[in-house]
């Protein structure tokens, strides 16, 4: 049976340029999509841009632009991130694309065929930069204004003819939905919220907007458009051709596996987003996993505190494998975390250039000094020697199970101290102590310390694919050799070949740098 595994980015606004917070969605789930690759799975890994809605036709207009040539314009800014974070996405949707257009219409016309969708008068508080409607306990007065509780966002009151979503008759299918399916949202923090907020009772639904134009109109009814969730929403099978559903794309893909989003979307994606699918008589996404809130230097990252960090601007300096690591080394997947450009040079001196560079750089240098550039064969391996290269083998079943729950923190910490241990053994062996000797004992740690890195270096490929690509390169493994399975296997180390020449890996940062 095909191993498939299907996973989604949140598809952002192109209202501005992208930003950290959309970066660390991105490499996040770019990690689990290279994961699940190495392990064999037949991966579909989908990002891209939410084009829709009052935000973006305003923002549009500041900006004298068509909303279509603004979209155009910016979702290019998205999809040439993608590039820079060397993401590997297998496809880029964005929801003013035909194939998208066809599958909300379809969606809709499921809703009103199963009677979820009636006509009524909304009237309440909206915030145009959440796209979100709020109750009256969920907004407060703050200077003379209302803002919305919960995201700070200025609401405005709303009153216009709108179509609504019978939301209110699938509360008690949700609720029974979360306690069958424990794992559908993550962390637990996350699925309690949720839990908490459906039981308070949910209304319906508003759908559709009548006071701007820039969205998909209802069909039969073009005075309205399409609120701009149940649009973008769809994103996540209209990338698999729905409603095509007997394609190979839709039935190898959908249920997708998880959605990584952050926070702020939570309700949309485990309330809105299951009562559609639920409404439409499709399966249910099998996780959302809702991740922590990026802050710098403690505050969130705002212009006017003058304290965002652009992810191009640390890439050009420092390295897209840094950012990459330093992003999901020093948040904890799930909770809010700090970042400030300090920790990230220490974090690159520590963790990359001291421990895992460090340690590939001398071992090679190692063996082109004293074994002519060659791993020297043996097989005298000692208790020590297997007790450690066992140790990552008998790991990885563990290992997989931290990255089938998300759990990426801990996966890093496992494998960088993999890292440590592996450098305290080439320090504590003395190889170089034995070249005289006993050089089949210096022959036997090379080759442990050499399976070592190998290892290591795989584990770390989802995460740094730049400088482990080349760290596997220099000992002749091939790409389509970067697998779980190569860590599985015996005897992959070619002792017949040179190694490759290895450039400096990871620069050590001077403290005004
Ligand atoms: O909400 N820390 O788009 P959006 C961590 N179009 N993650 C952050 C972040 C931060 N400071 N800021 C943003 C939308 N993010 C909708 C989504 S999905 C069907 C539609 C990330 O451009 C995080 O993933 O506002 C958050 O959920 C997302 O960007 C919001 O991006
Ligand atoms: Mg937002």
């Amino acid at each position: 049976m095909a191993k498939n595994y299907y996973i989604t980015t949140p598809i952002y606004y192109p209202s501005g340029k992208p930003h950290m917070g959309h970066a660390y969605s991105s490499i996040v789930a770019d990690i689990f999509a290279r994961f699940k690759r190495l392990e064999g799975f037949n991966v579909l890994f989908l990002t891209g841009t939410d084009e829709h809605g009052q935000k973006i036709e305003k923002e549009a207009k500041k900006n004298n632009k068509d909303p279509k040539i603004f979209c155009d314009e910016l979702s290019d800014t998205f999809r040439s991130l993608t590039k820079t974070l060397n993401l590997t996405n297998d496809d880029f949707i964005r929801t003013t694309e035909k194939r998208h257009y066809k599958s909300v219409i379809e969606i809709w016309n499921k809703l009103v065929e199963s009677g979820d969708i009636y006509l009524d008068k909304y009237s309440g508080w909206y915030s145009v930069s959440d796209e979100a409607f709020y109750d009256e306990d969920e907004i407060e007065e703050s200077n003379g204004k209302h803002v919305s509780k919960s995201s700070g966002s200025l609401v405005e009151w709303v009153e216009e003819e709108s179509y609504f979503f019978k939301l209110s008759v699938w509360q008690n299918k949700l609720i029974k939905y979360y306690e069958d399916n424990k794992n559908f949202i993550l962390p637990n923090s996350r699925r309690n919220e949720v839990i908490k907020f459906v039981k308070k009772g949910l209304k319906d639904l508003s759908i559709s907007r009548t006071s701007f134009s820039w969205g998909i109109p209802v069909p039969k009814n073009n005075k309205h458009v399409i609120y701009v969730w149940l649009d973008a929403l769809t994103n996540y099978i209209s990338a698999l051709d729905y409603p095509d559903i007997e394609n190979v794309k839709y039935k190898s893909f959908w249920p997708a596996d998880v959605h990584i989003i952050g926070k702020d979307i939570l309700r949309f994606h485990a309330v809105f987003w299951p009562a559609f699918l639920m409404a439409a008589k499709l399966p249910l996404p099998k996780r959302v996993f809702g991740h922590g809130w990026i802050l710098s230097d403690d505050k969130k990252m705002s212009k006017s505190l003058g304290n965002i960090l652009d992810p191009l601007e640390i890439i050009d300096k420092y390295g897209v494998d840094q950012l990459r690591y330093y992003l999901v080394k020093e948040v904890s997947l799930g909770n809010d975390g700090s970042i400030s450009l300090e920790n990230l040079k220490n974090c690159i001196n520590n963790d990359l250039a001291n421990n895992y560079g460090n340690l590939c750089q001398r071992v090679f240098s190692f063996i082109k000094k004293n074994c002519n550039n060659k791993i020297p064969k043996t097989n005298n391996f000692k208790e020590t020697d297997t007790k450690l290269i066992n140790n990552i083998k008998d790991n990885i079943p563990k290992l997989i199970d931290l990255i089938n729950k998300q759990n990426l923190n801990e996966y890093i910490k496992t494998v960088v101290n993999f890292s440590f241990e592996a450098n305290k053994y080439f320090n504590d062996s003395e190889p170089w102590l034995f070249k005289q000797k006993n050089p089949e004992r210096m022959n036997t740690i090379l080759n442990t310390i050499v399976e070592q890195i190998k290892n290591i270096s795989i584990l770390l490929n989802p995460i740094i694919p730049i400088a482990t690509r080349k760290v596997l390169n220099t000992i002749n493994i091939s790409d389509k050799d970067i697998s779980i399975e190569t860590i599985r296997k015996e005897n992959i180390i070619d002792n017949d070949k040179e190694l490759k020449n290895l450039d400096i890996l990871f620069k050590k940062i001077e403290n005004d740098n």
